[in-house]
């Protein structure tokens, strides 16, 4: 028998490690990307100017008609929601925000997503910074999702639901923003800067949406056989096609979204005079 040696580890002090790369550089990119995203959205979120009559989140500017994707679907608030103004429920002290009453949708949807949680359990809690990296001692390591607060994590699949309701609903903003009023009060096709964006926003996020963990299993992941499903298993093919991608959906999603959100109030406060038209 050949004896083997045994090497003890010892357990690093946060942010020790033996590693020579530059690993702290994606935790630091994700802590600055997320974190900056948070702030705009928060941001945006309490400035919608619906009270001024002239909400800062939809441009109407050559017969156009653009609405940001943080504040769809408009449920309350200005002339063009589904059900009217601020409803007379919301207590007056409670600020309120169109995007306040739909962001929690897609915002759970994102922090509950796979790819984000390894990547924020790094960047924000540190626990660990990175593979290889020592962690805080806090005496509560990591240790799963299958306890609170954690647990909260598995209801990914069920805000999965939502998500595909709100690739529809910016699709069909995506198809609003093709169409603008002429002088003649008809509508007419055309694309202008604002289209593409939103029309961009739509296919990054369905990208990302379709691609995600759960949506695989929806689709047919769970299955034992496909060979008489040959139709389940063109979809299930394209879900693991973009789901080897979900890292960049994820990313380029979330600055396309915030992207449109800046350009419309640019356009809403003033500062672009006006939206570049193709046609
Ligand atoms: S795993 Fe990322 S969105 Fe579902």
């Amino acid at each position: 028998m050949v004896d083997v040696p045994v090497t003890r580890l010892k357990k690093l002090g946060f942010a020790k490690t033996l590693r020579r790369d530059n690993w702290w550089v994606v935790p630091f990119l994700t802590f600055l990307g997320l974190g900056g995203f948070v702030v705009y959205a928060t941001w945006s979120a309490f400035h919608p100017a619906v009270a001024s009559g002239a909400p800062s989140y939809i441009w109407h500017g050559g017969g156009a008609h653009y609405l940001s994707p943080f504040f769809s679907p408009e449920l309350f608030g200005s002339d063009e929601s589904w059900f009217g103004a601020k409803p007379a429920w919301i207590p007056g002290w409670l600020p309120f925000s169109p995007a306040l009453l739909i962001l929690w949708a897609p915002g759970g949807f994102r922090f509950t997503c796979y790819y984000y949680r390894g990547s924020y359990y790094k960047a924000f809690w540190g626990d660990p910074p990175a593979c290889a990296v020592g962690e805080p001692h806090r005496g509560h390591d990591y240790r799963g999702e299958h306890k609170w607060p954690l647990l909260i994590q598995n209801a990914h699949r069920y805000f999965l639901y939502l998500a595909l309701a709100f690739v529809v609903m910016l699709g069909l903003d995506a198809w609003r923003s093709m169409w603008f009023t002429g002088a003649d009060g008809a509508s007419h096709f055309g694309v202008g800067l604002g289209t593409i964006l939103l029309t961009l926003n739509v296919v990054l996020i369905a990208g990302y949406t379709f691609g995600c963990h759960s949506f695989r299993h929806l689709i047919g992941g769970f299955m034992d056989r496909f060979s008489e499903r040959p139709i389940r298993k063109a979809c299930y093919d394209g879900a693991c096609k973009l789901n080897r991608r979900h890292q960049l959906f994820a990313w380029l999603s979330l600055f396309c979204v915030a992207g449109c959100d800046v350009y419309l109030r640019l356009l809403t406060t003033g500062i672009l005079s006006s939206d570049p038209r193709l046609f």
